[in-house]
């Protein structure tokens, strides 16, 4: 997904400044944009039943003002359980999950093995430095991560934790389908009836590395997922947010990951540079900051936001 992103980055660059100088104040345009989303929103059963084969499309140029609950339209405000003890973060995930037992215990199972590598990992910036940087400053107990494909940053980050001596659990939420096409680029992760071995295949990898006791998955969309996550009391002091790049998901799993960090943990995330929908994910990360009156470093590729 990001490989296809880069050479993208090359190829368009004229237009990609063309698109950067028409909106000289990109916090502003990011505003109406949003605005335009929630006017459409709220007024959207009058012109549905008016004329429900065509929805209007708001128009940014029509709105003149936004008040504050307006914006609030837009804000992950529940309150999440109180906080479940990190030591018992693993076996809460067994139990609302996975009834109560390992999905790794008798893995791979007869009819999959055949279908897997021994070990199959790539990733995208997976090895950075900013990994170690943060669990070196913040010593997690718990990750988590909102996007996992293969497993290449999550292994990477168990990998540190335990030659750090710490015991950290690490989640891995994902709906782990890729997204479509990926297989264009992985034709080796097996198929079978159009479901793609993707889940199976990063498992396989957490058992190539011994990580078993350290890594869960938490196989679904990150939406419902951090949203149950919050509903348990589950926290990460660490958590990474790598899934869609687009605008939307990016602001959507930030808004709701950040609600799911301990107090004085960090967030942070993949691809700030990135030229995906118009630089979705630093679109969503600079308004998510401001929003909150949040401060967004940088390190690499990454962004961060510290909470502390
Ligand atoms: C760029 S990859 C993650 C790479 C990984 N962090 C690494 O460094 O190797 C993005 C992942 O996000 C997942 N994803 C995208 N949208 C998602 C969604 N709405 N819910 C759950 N997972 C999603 C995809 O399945 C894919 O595995
Ligand atoms: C869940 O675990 C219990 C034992 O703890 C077992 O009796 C039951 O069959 C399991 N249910 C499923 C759906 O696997
Ligand atoms: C794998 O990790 C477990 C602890 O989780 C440890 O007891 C075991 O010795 C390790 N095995 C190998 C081959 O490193």
């Amino acid at each position: 997904m990001k490989e296809e992103q880069q050479p993208l980055h090359h190829h368009h660059h004229h237009q990609r400044r063309v698109t950067t100088k028409k909106l000289t104040k990109p916090t502003a345009y990011v505003i109406l944009l949003l605005l335009s989303y929630a006017l459409g929103y709220l007024s959207a059963p009058s012109f549905n039943s008016a004329n429900p084969s065509s929805p209007r499309i708001p128009q940014a140029t029509t709105i003149t003002s936004a008040t504050k609950s307006e914006f609030d339209q837009f804000r992950v405000t529940a309150q999440c359980a109180d906080p479940v003890p990190s030591k018992l973060v693993r076996q809460t995930i067994l139990d609302r999950l996975f009834n109560g037992t390992s999905p790794f215990d008798d893995f791979p199972p007869a009819h999959v093995s055949s279908l897997l590598r021994p070990k199959r990992i790539k990733g995208w910036g997976s090895n950075g430095a900013v990994f170690e940087n943060l669990i070196r400053k913040v010593k997690p107990r718990t990750i988590i991560e909102v996007g996992t494909f293969l497993g290449a940053s999550a292994i990477h980050m168990a990998e540190l934790t335990r030659s750090l001596g710490l015991k950290t659990q690490i989640l891995c939420l994902d709906d782990f389908r890729g997204w479509p096409g990926f297989r264009d680029r992985f034709r080796d992760i097996a198929m079978v009836n159009g479901d793609v071995m993707l889940l199976y295949q990063f498992m396989q990898n957490v058992v190539h590395v011994n990580m078993t006791e350290w890594v869960l998955p938490v196989p679904f969309s990150s939406g419902s997922g951090l949203v149950k996550l919050c509903e348990w009391g589950v926290l990460g002091d660490l958590i990474e947010v790598d899934a869609g790049h687009d605008f939307h998901s990016a602001w959507s799993d930030i808004s709701r990951a950040y609600r799911i960090l301990r107090p004085g943990g960090v967030i942070f995330g993949h691809d700030y540079f990135t030229a995906a929908d118009n630089k979705g994910v630093r679109r969503a990360v600079d308004l998510f900051a401001k929003l909150n009156g949040l401060r967004v470093q940088l390190d690499g590729q990454h962004w961060v936001i510290d909470s502390a």
